[in-house]
């Protein structure tokens, strides 16, 4: 039987760090991550006892209905990261560096992670890609800023992959992600995510890595898990990935109530008497008086 923890308001825990991380990976603990945009889910999930945040660019799609992610921006991206770190005050925060904030140059990406601790409250940033990313990442973690790898399916290259599609199916593309694997290792990021690759190519990658690899539709054998936290809940109903796991139906969820609300407005059942502000009735009288003198009865003048 699994124990579930909760850390309730006010109550603290020990801030988890990138060494937190690592070391949780050398006692063979697995690490829990999920996705946030707002400050009442960022709260959940740090009371529930979530290792880490990642304020994910799929906000573009779970949380701003864009068709992928390639239209967020580096302002939207910041704005969400206030609110998750106004909520969040032990998990670690990543921010994931949306399209073209860390692709046209070294410069910019130091620029921009920089602006994800400086300006949006978070303690690491995520970038995708492998040996093309390498300049970029040794210069962001050389100004201090951990990095967290993302190989496999990267959503910000679905034009170039054909879709989202698993990655590293064939010999020769398995070779490719763990010579990438290893050159994000060696580049200095603090952790890689996997994503849609075989199981047993992710296990292996975990097991030649010192870092911690967190999987998302890359089986048991990553060192810790991550899912976006709207296909968790339900809340994203346009498609569910295969390897989402549904703990809440929350789109049917707020459907209901808002249609029990529509229904209760509709046939006066709301507001009752409960949900309405009394004034005295001396007081009522008093004002009418001074507004309508001649609608107040004798007793009352
Ligand atoms: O943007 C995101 O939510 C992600 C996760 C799927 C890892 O990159």
């Amino acid at each position: 039987m699994s124990t579930v923890r909760v850390f309730p308001v006010g109550s603290t825990r020990k801030k988890v760090t990138t060494l937190a991380f690592r070391q949780k990976k050398e006692r063979g603990q697995a690490i829990s991550m999920l996705t946030a945009y707002d400050y009442p889910t960022a709260l959940a999930l740090d009371q529930a006892g979530i290792d880490a945040i990642l304020v994910g660019d799929s906000l573009g799609m779970v949380v701003l209905g864009y068709e992928n992610t390639l239209p967020v921006t580096m302002d939207e991206m910041l704005h969400h990261s206030r609110a998750v770190s106004r909520g969040a005050k032990s998990a670690l925060l990543v921010g994931d560096m949306p399209f073209m904030s860390y692709q046209v140059s070294v410069e910019a990406a130091v620029r921009n992670a920089g602006r994800f601790l400086q300006n949006g409250g978070m303690d690491a940033v995520k970038l995708e890609g492998g040996r093309e990313r390498v300049d970029a990442i040794r210069a962001i973690v050389g100004a201090g800023i951990p990095v967290m790898g993302h190989l496999g399916l990267t959503p910000q290259s679905i034009h170039q992959l054909g879709g989202f599609r698993a990655q590293g199916k064939t010999a020769a593309a398995a070779q490719h992600l763990l010579e990438d694997a290893l050159l994000l290792e060696e580049a200095g990021c603090f952790s890689l995510v996997l994503e849609s690759v075989p199981a047993q190519l992710a296990t292996y990658i975990s097991k030649r890595l010192s870092i911690p690899t967190i999987g998302i539709g890359a089986g048991a054998g990553c060192d810790g898990q991550v899912l976006v936290t709207h296909d968790l809940l339900g809340l994203f109903e346009r498609f569910t990935p295969k390897f989402v796991k549904k703990y809440a139906n929350l789109h049917d969820e707020m459907q209901k109530a808002f249609a029990e609300y529509i229904a209760d407005v509709q046939t006066s059942q709301f507001p009752s008497a409960e949900h309405t502000v009394a004034m005295d009735e001396a007081a009522w009288w008093e004002f009418l008086r001074t507004a309508e003198p001649e609608a107040v009865p004798a007793q009352y003048e």
